[in-house]
């Protein structure tokens, strides 16, 4: 995402030092190009049916964006569909979902007439048909499915085996039409999955596909008129050159071959794979040290700024900015959080670094910012959007001080 011109590193056509005068680090800097390059190929390949994970991003000038760029959004809170309907989605191109929505969500959604609610269980569904009929609404629902396929990625972010807490059970399908046809307030008319994140395996995804096909099909031989299959999102990015390369290509093909017939629509719901790659995380060195013979370099981004080295083991390249010698040297980038976890990277080779010198955490615009906490009192980062030769802080945190004042004494202490 830094290209250089004349040895001096950009962002699109913004000057990364530019940004760097007004902005404190740590931060996470997006560009705007790569992420609507990013939509429209998507789109190019799956077609309109694209549902934002709001998850992996939810900064409102993102979702603004991503709704400039004719898609919807999908959410898992009531917080984050609040957000998505202040950034300017219409409340049709909203479904909501998560595997545990408490009555004043849905109840919120119900009112907001969003395009669909994805329920997990059976209990929901008699809950929103309580929920509708008080209301006197009638409120389109859809069904996430555990089809019981192990995705192969890690198991922190599997989501589609049937022992998971996600989804109903794919073998419940005549459960749920006759538990349907009681509840006059709700229209079924679509069917979900989403069997992890971070999936490569195209074996994973057709397998998929061929239960959901199947589903789909026993819904409708029961008389419900599907009219969606959404078929979530997880779809892979390469952080590491390591990594086996995930082409959406090749799922498309999968999906073509199953599904060449049907007469539904089929739909996605990606985050990471629209967002990821628009991402840094720009920190300052603060501290060098060496201890039993490691050259750790101590940024000022710590696991509270981006947790997925620390909570996944997962890897993102580090790139230097400033050249200050012809020498290298192989460091362990980490945090100055006080856990022996909070490391970013261990034994690269990066040509010799100095207090204030400035790092990139690549490929960092998904699950970054949406995951960083104020552990050890410390602020979160700022987010900063850059659009060609314009850039604009589209997140400022508040000051220590204000999550300091938070807090609150009683009054025998
Ligand atoms: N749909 C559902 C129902 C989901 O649960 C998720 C992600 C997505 C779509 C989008 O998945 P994506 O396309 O972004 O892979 N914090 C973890 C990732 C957790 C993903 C949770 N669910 C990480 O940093 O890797």
């Amino acid at each position: 995402m830094i290209k250089f011109k004349n040895e001096l590193p950009f962002v699109e056509d913004t000057s990364l030092y530019d940004i760097i005068k007004v902005c404190n680090t740590p931060f996470y800097i997006y560009s705007q190009e790569i992420i609507t390059q990013k939509v429209k190929y998507t789109k190019k390949i799956l077609g309109e049916n694209i549902f934002f994970s709001v998850k992996s991003n939810s900064n409102q000038a993102i979702l603004k964006l991503m709704n400039s760029l004719n898609i919807g959004a999908d959410v898992v809170s009531i917080g984050e569909l609040k957000r998505s309907l202040n950034a300017g989605f219409p409340p049709n191109k909203i479904i909501f979902e998560g595997v545990g929505k408490s009555k004043e969500d849905l109840i919120y959604a119900i009112q907001k007439n969003i395009r669909l609610i994805n329920t997990e269980s059976l209990e929901e569904i008699k809950l929103i048909q309580k929920l509708a009929s008080e209301k006197n609404k009638m409120v389109n629902i859809g069904v996430r499915l555990n089809p019981n396929i192990d995705g192969g990625t890690i198991s922190k972010i599997t989501t589609g085996k049937k022992t998971d807490k996600f989804g109903i059970d794919i073998n419940e399908v005549e459960n749920i039409v006759n538990l349907i046809s009681n509840c006059s307030n709700l229209n079924l008319i679509g069917i979900s999955c989403h069997i992890g994140s971070q999936i490569s395996n195209i074996d994973a995804y057709k397998n998929t596909f061929i239960e959901m096909k199947k589903a789909a099909n026993k819904f409708i031989s029961l008389g419900i008129e599907i009219k969606h299959v959404d078929l979530g999102g997880g779809f892979h990015v390469q952080y590491n050159k390591d990594e086996p390369q995930f082409k959406i290509e090749d799922m498309k093909k999968e999906l073509d071959l199953c599904f060449n017939s049907s007469t539904y629509k089929l739909s996605f719901e990606p985050g990471r794979y629209l967002i990821a790659e628009a991402g840094i995380l720009v920190t300052s060195i603060i501290n060098s040290k060496q201890n039993g013979g490691i050259n750790y370099l101590i940024v000022d981004a710590g696991m509270n700024t981006l947790i997925r080295p620390a909570m996944y083991n997962a890897h993102h390249d580090i790139e230097t900015i400033s050249k200050s010698s012809d020498n290298s040297l192989i460091y362990t980038v980490a945090g100055p959080i006080c856990e022996s976890s909070d490391i970013f990277i261990k034994n690269i080779l990066l040509s010799e670094q100095n207090i204030d010198d400035i790092l990139i955490i690549k490929n960092t615009g998904a699950y970054g910012k949406v995951m960083s906490s104020t552990y050890n009192t410390r602020s979160l980062p700022a987010e900063v959007l850059v659009n060609k030769e314009n850039f604009a802080m589209i997140y400022v945190p508040e000051k220590i001080e204000n999550n300091i004042g938070e807090d609150i004494i009683p009054s025998w202490l």
